[in-house]
């Protein structure tokens, strides 16, 4: 999956969608402080806990760098930035039944005139899987480098794992207790799941 990027100093100030998903009951707009839970847990039910926690930065930030989309009180979608890391765009989502309506156009092109506005020059969405939604919606263009250093880092993971693996069977049949030894391994490494 490639990085992209997106030329903000291009990008039309032009806040019609926002307007445009008002005519179809949808408000797109930034959260208040008292929202952060409803949102975050949202997201984490829809999305999962790594866009969740994305989600969380990005309310902790000072102003916001997040825009919800929400119909009457429910909520249909979101977008963050400055939240996986400075001057990224993403996580974004918008509800399976949602789609399709231009929500997530909008909430895009809400975070990266907000970017603009704060003065960057670039937007980078990293590792996306959709790459035709952001070349659509704002002419965002791969980064072919990006893509050759996840293969890379495959490519060298794998290479690890493949020496790792004829080590464990050497240790398993020179000694009867490297089998307990492999068991504690793999303890250690489920103890390790979800932690950095
Ligand atoms: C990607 C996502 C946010 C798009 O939201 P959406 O509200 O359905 O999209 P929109 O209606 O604003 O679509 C805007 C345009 O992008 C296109 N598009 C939407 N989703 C697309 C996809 N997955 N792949 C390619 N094109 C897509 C639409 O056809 C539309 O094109 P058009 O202007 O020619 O009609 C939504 O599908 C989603 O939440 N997906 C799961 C989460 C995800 O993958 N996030 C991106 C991670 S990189």
């Amino acid at each position: 999956m490639p990085d992209m990027l997106v030329k903000l100093y291009d990008l039309e100030d032009d806040w019609h969608f926002i307007a445009g998903q008002k005519d179809q009951g949808i408000t797109v707009r930034k959260p208040i402080g008292p929202e952060k839970h409803l949102i975050v847990q949202w997201v984490s039910d829809n999305f999962g806990s790594a866009w969740a926690a994305e989600t969380d930065v990005a309310l902790a930030n000072e102003p916001r760098t997040c825009f919800v989309a929400a119909k009457e009180a429910e909520m249909i979608g979101f977008a963050c930035y400055d939240a996986t890391a400075l001057g990224y765009f993403g996580p974004i989502g918008v509800g399976r039944l949602h789609r399709g309506k231009k929500t997530g156009a909008a909430l895009l092109k809400a975070c990266l005139l907000d970017m603009k506005l704060k003065g960057y020059g670039y937007a980078i969405v990293g590792a996306v899987k959709d790459t035709d939604f952001f070349k659509k919606a704002v002419g965002a263009a791969e980064i072919p480098e990006s893509m050759l250093r996840s293969i890379e880092g495959q490519k060298a993971l794998e290479a690890w794992i493949g020496r790792l693996i004829p080590f464990m069977h050497s240790l398993a049949n020179l000694n009867p207790a490297a089998t307990q030894t492999q068991r504690s391994c793999r303890q250690m490494d489920k103890g390790k799941r979800g932690k950095l």
